[in-house]
């Protein structure tokens, strides 16, 4: 048996295929058009693994997807390849639109004309599973329930419209031509392999080049936090177990003011790595202007997974931020590797403007 994954050189892609391998017999046929985000090395302990096949190419090269779905007649495609960062949306949309709507409506295509034809068995038994985000709900007030499933889409970026349009495009499948989907809505992730253009990991990576700590406006936005092993268990989890054509909210329980986190950063590196002078790291936040339109709150009710399939974090917020941050102080070259000249560019266009 084979999965399709699409993404899988990314953050949370990378991760899950790394798990999935090391959990199952099962092979992997992994598409990624290796953007900035994307990143080969992450996967190099599988350089020799025949169960795992790297393919270069886009979603959105219909007759490649079509291909592929031929040849390795997976029994799912998990859908996680998008351009994946708000800031760079609000810099310039169209790659967001390209990749995240007009790349899964051709993903799309190609699964429907490959799943159509599959003997009824198959058919049955396919599934896909898209990998979506909290932020197609858009913006709670402070005392506001946390997101649950059917909670109005009322994304704000230009990142989070984009992936309320596939969301809505995989559901359409479903409800128009029966294709066998499952959506999940998960919070924010952090943890391995995660690119240091993300609050965490360029807090991680700032603090330790001894350059400012960019906070935008107050500091008190909130997120729901979620360890990224445990992002790819619940996808685990109801790629098995998902009621057909159901969404399922995926969470941390774990809602912080991202000053708290920024301060949780420091305050491990104090520990784990003290800064020569003796003074916390504390020192090098710098408030910067605010994201335009920046959503104050996210928060996700995580109830219907639990009920229903039985999933929860494995990890704390405390547990996983600990293995985060060791984990990049034990990977220098990894961090060095992907501080490339792009990602150079990036930083001095996003905070120019201080
Ligand atoms: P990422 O930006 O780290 O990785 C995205 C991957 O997709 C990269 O490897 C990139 O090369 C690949 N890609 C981009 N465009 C492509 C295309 N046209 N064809 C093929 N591959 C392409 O993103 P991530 O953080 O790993 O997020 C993965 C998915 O999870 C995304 O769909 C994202 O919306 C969703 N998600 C992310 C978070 C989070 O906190 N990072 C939270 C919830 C949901
Ligand atoms: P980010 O990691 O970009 O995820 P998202 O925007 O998808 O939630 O940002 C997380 C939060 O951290 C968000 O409220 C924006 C804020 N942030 C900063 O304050 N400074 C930064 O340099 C970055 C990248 C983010």
């Amino acid at each position: 048996m084979t999965i399709l994954v699409t993404g899988g050189a990314g953050f949370i892609g990378s991760n899950f295929v790394l798990d999935w391998l090391a959990g199952s017999d099962e092979a992997v046929v992994n598409l990624d058009a290796l953007t900035y985000a994307g990143n080969v090395h992450n996967l190099d302990s599988l350089r020799d693994n025949p169960r795992h096949i790297f393919v270069h190419g886009d979603i959105g090269d219909a007759a490649l997807v079509g291909r592929l779905l031929a040849e390795h007649q997976p029994r799912a495609v998990l859908h996680f390849a998008a351009e994946s960062h708000v800031d760079r949306s609000i810099h310039g949309p169209g790659a967001f639109v390209q990749t995240n709507i007009v790349g899964t409506f051709q993903l799309l295509e190609a699964i429907r004309t490959y799943w159509g034809a599959l003997e009824p068995e198959a058919k049955a038994a396919f599934r896909l599973l898209h990998v979506s985000t909290d932020e197609v709900f858009g913006s709670l007030a402070k005392d506001a329930p946390a997101f649950t499933e059917t909670h109005p889409y009322e994304p704000n970026s230009p990142y989070s419209a984009s992936k309320a349009a596939s969301d809505h495009l995989v559901r359409a499948y479903h409800h128009t031509y029966g294709l066998p989907v499952l959506t999940t809505n998960c919070s924010n992730n952090y943890g391995p392999l995660h690119f240091p253009e993300k609050l965490i990991p360029l807090m991680i990576v700032n603090a330790q080049a001894g350059k400012p700590l960019p906070v935008y406006g107050d500091g008190q936005q909130i997120r729901d936090w979620l360890y990224v092993k445990d992002h790819c268990s619940a996808i685990r989890c109801v790629l098995a177990h998902g009621r057909l054509g159901e969404t399922y909210n995926v969470g941390g329980w774990n809602e912080m003011p991202n000053l708290d986190i920024v301060h949780t950063v420091c305050d491990l590196l104090d520990e784990l790595k003290p800064r020569a002078d003796g003074s916390s790291y504390r020192a090098q936040i710098a408030f910067v202007t605010d994201r335009p339109g920046h959503d104050r709150r996210y928060a996700i009710d995580a109830n219907k997974i639990h009920r229903e399939l039985g999933w929860r974090p494995a990890e704390t917020f405390a547990s996983g931020i600990r293995k985060t941050v060791q984990w990049y102080l034990d990977n220098p070259q990894w961090v060095a590797q992907v501080q490339s000249g792009a990602y150079r560019d990036w930083v001095a266009k996003q905070y120019a403007a201080g």
